[in-house]
């Protein structure tokens, strides 16, 4: 069983055709047959999108600098894609699995991604981008090691486990695809579930994971879901958290924290108890109908069951924004960590760079045309059928979308009235940009941005304005690839876009997503070198109106 991986050294030839990875450094292979299948994350059987037979999904186990070769087999009746959010694929938008970017890969066909992994040692988790298959699975975790070189800031746990953990619609994709293409919202969720599975109090059944006693064990946790904030908890252990999205974070002490959607987190944890059962607890966050899942967590030397009281839960409504919002604020950036920067060129001293370019994003939703849609700053984006990266690549990009649909300063007018079109922010080469996130809704919002990490500098209650700047946090910020933003708040991130590419701005809401809350930023670089971008590759398959043109190879050395 589990994914065929075969792990290879120094194949210097074998790829030799693919530019995009380095040779010298290590391969992973992994075959993934995508497929329908049953399973029952809620308890009903229900036909989900597994890889390998497995929801979740097989994990990427990989250190950085290893080259990853992944073959996915579509065998679903759909166009399908694969994103791998937060893993920064330097220079190489080519692979990065939105539709902006590729043309999805179709039924019966199968597509080789090729891309090599940086030092951002962390967790991760890959996703379905096309229709609304992530609601229905294909998700999997990715572990980053360190490599023996960099030290990490803490002993070797004893053991590494991945949680893959989220919200779930027993309707299935399709069914909630027919409700958003018909103009109406997906609704509620169904329930938690927790690695494929969910519980309640009292059930009886395998352990989710074992602990032996007095070892310290390291929990990688994802939220997966389409759109509820979670929190999590460990029944009478407190967890330190050690990373966040690639970054070694100061390690401080948690009841439990709190998860948004798209976003991962690892804790360290000592059996230090008595010897017995826990309860693993995730809660839905800001929700009107408050969702629980349990799963066990034993002692290797366990008698005995969990304690059926469940520690009380961090409070709702605005108190309970604050309490997460003042969470938020206590993740720093372990400075003294001597793992590599997440971040190259030296913007680690991100507090003394001067902005070159402000961006303000303002999310609503609202009808058009009777259906329901979401917008940044007014468009709500449609994907053309000719991925952007390409159209611009073969020099045709005028005939599929416009560049700057949206303005940087949206005005309140932009805000009532929503219009489709496709949106690509025209960015430049290696500015240092702001992006402020303002929410005038009442609900939770997460963002994230494909090709980069980002300094998350700032959240707060009300509107931004410019002296804002004047309470950012310039000095360790963790560097992270998602924000949320609390309903009538703002955040702000910083970031240097040095990495030549397409790359997408989205909602990592999954109906967001799908209704048009997404943007591609389009950095090229004006040299148009190999030294800022890699050739398109060779197994591109090519759709829309560039299907059949000749690749160009246009860039020189
Ligand atoms: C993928 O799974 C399908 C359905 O189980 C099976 O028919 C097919 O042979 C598998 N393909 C590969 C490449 O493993
Ligand atoms: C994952 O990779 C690490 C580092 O190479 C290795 O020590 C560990 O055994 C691997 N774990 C699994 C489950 O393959
Ligand atoms: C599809 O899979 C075959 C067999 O493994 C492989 O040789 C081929 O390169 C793959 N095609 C693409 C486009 O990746
Ligand atoms: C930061 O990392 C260093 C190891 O490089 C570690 O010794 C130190 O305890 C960490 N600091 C905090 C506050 O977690
Ligand atoms: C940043 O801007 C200030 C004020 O315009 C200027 O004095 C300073 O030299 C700039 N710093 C850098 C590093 O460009
Ligand atoms: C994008 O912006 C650059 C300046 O950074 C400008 O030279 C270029 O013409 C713009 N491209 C489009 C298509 O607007």
């Amino acid at each position: 069983m589990g994914s065929m991986t075969l792990v290879a050294a120094l194949f210097l030839c074998l790829f030799a055709g693919a530019l995009v990875v380095q040779a010298e450094d290590p391969y992973l292979f992994f075959e993934w047959n995508v497929t329908y299948g049953t399973i029952a994350p809620l308890g009903v059987p229900q036909q989900a999108i597994l890889i390998n037979g497995e929801f979740p999904g097989p994990k990427i186990n990989c250190s950085s600098n290893n080259n990853i070769v992944v073959n996915v087999f579509n065998n679903l009746d759909e166009p399908f894609l694969l994103t791998w959010a937060g893993i920064q694929q330097r220079k190489n938008s080519w692979q990065d699995g939105t539709p902006g970017t590729m043309c999805p890969i179709q039924p019966g066909t199968n597509y080789t991604y090729r891309f090599q992994i940086k030092d951002q040692i962390g967790s991760y988790f890959y996703y379905p981008t096309t229709a609304m298959h992530r609601a229905s699975g294909g998700i999997g975790g990715i572990r980053v090691n360190s490599r023996l070189l960099i030290p990490v800031p803490f002993d070797e746990p004893a053991d590494d486990y991945t949680v893959i953990m989220g919200d779930w619609y027993n309707k299935g994709h399709k069914a909630l695809k027919k409700l958003v293409d018909s103009g109406r919202s997906i609704g509620r969720p169904d329930g938690i579930q927790i690695n494929g599975k969910s519980g309640k109090v009292g059930d009886q059944g395998e352990p989710l994971f074992t602990m032996e006693p007095g070892k310290t064990y390291r929990y990688r946790f994802c939220n997966v879901g389409m759109k509820t904030s979670l929190n999590f908890k460990l029944q009478g252990h407190t967890m330190k958290l050690v990373e966040l999205e690639g970054s070694h974070t100061v390690q401080n002490l948690y009841d439990s924290l709190d998860l948004h959607v798209g976003q991962c987190l690892s804790v360290l944890v000592t059996a230090k108890k008595e010897a017995k059962e826990y309860y693993f607890v995730a809660s839905s966050r800001f929700t009107k109908k408050p969702m629980t899942s349990v799963a066990i967590i034993s002692y290797t030397n366990g008698k005995g069951p969990a304690s059926p009281e469940l520690p009380a839960p961090p409070p709702e409504n605005s108190q309970g924004i604050a309490w997460s919002l003042n969470q938020f604020r206590s993740f720093r950036w372990n400075l003294t960590a001597s793992a590599a920067r997440p971040n190259p060129q030296g913007s680690y001293h991100y507090g003394k760079i001067n902005i070159t370019r402000t961006i303000k994003i303002v999310n609503s939703r609202n009808n058009v045309n009777d259906k329901l849609r979401y917008a940044i700053n007014g468009v709500s984006h449609v994907d053309p059928n000719t991925p952007l990266k390409l159209a611009e690549y073969f020099g045709v990009a005028e005939k599929v979308f416009k560049y700057d649909t949206i303005v940087d300063e949206p005005t309140a007018e932009s805000e009532k009235m929503i219009t489709l079109a496709t949106n690509v922010v025209n960015a430049t080469f290696r500015n240092f940009v702001e992006i402020i996130f303002e929410n005038h809704e009442k609900t939770i919002q997460t963002w994230h941005l494909d090709g980069y990490s980002f300094f998350a500098v700032g959240i707060e209650p009300g509107k931004w304005n410019p002296d804002k700047r004047n309470n950012y946090n310039l000095l360790d910020a963790v560097s992270r690839h998602t924000i949320q933003v609390y309903p009538n708040s703002w955040a702000a991130i910083m970031t240097t876009l040095d990495n030549a590419g397409m790359w997408n701005l989205r909602s990592e809401m999954g109906e967001r997503f799908y209704l048009g809350q997404q943007l591609y930023v389009s950095v090229l670089s004006p040299a148009r070198s190999l030294r800022d971008e890699y050739n398109i590759p060779d197994n591109t398959p090519l759709c829309g109106i560039v299907k059949g043109m000749p690749l160009l190879h246009p860039y020189t050395i």
